[in-house]
């Protein structure tokens, strides 16, 4: 069983961008321990960050072809603009979980819209990286239920 996890725009940054609204985790720190935390589940944890709506729109596309059974996505400030990437998951079978490091709904306006919310089946915001944590657990329980 395979979870794909992505990362929008500027969650490269993680640790060192506005470290009081999304943590002092880095990126690295937060995938290795997705990873292990599938591992001990018997899953498997690919890993994406981009910058470019595009990548993320063909790392989304290749899950439809090579068994992914999940995706758990942040797509970052996309989450608020992006037709493209809502129609690239509704053409994917498997669950989709959206994922904030911040609670959007505390925030600007703009924030509050989620286009991708139109198609996941779960929304975690507020928590920090530990909403990464909840959205696996989320996965594998539903899969295996
Ligand atoms: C974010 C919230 C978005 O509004 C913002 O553009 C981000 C990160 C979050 O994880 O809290 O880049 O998705």
């Amino acid at each position: 069983n395979k979870v794909l996890v992505l990362h929008g725009p500027n969650l490269n940054l993680l640790g060192s961008r506005q470290p009081e609204i999304y943590g002092r985790e880095t990126l690295g720190d937060i995938d290795n321990d997705l990873r292990q935390r599938a591992v001990l589940a018997g899953w498997e944890v690919d890993c994406f960050q981009s910058n470019h709506e595009g990548a993320l729109i063909d790392a989304i596309h290749a899950a439809r072809e090579d068994g992914t059974r999940a995706i758990i996505i942040n797509p970052a400030a996309y989450t608020h603009t992006s037709v493209a990437i809502l129609d690239a998951l509704n053409a994917f079978d498997g669950r989709v979980i959206e994922v904030h490091l911040s609670n959007v709904h505390r925030r600007e306006a703009f924030r509050h819209h989620s286009y991708v919310s139109l198609r996941a089946d779960g929304v975690i915001a507020g928590f920090g990286s530990q909403g990464y944590r909840a959205a696996l657990d989320a996965v594998i329980a539903a899969t295996e239920a």
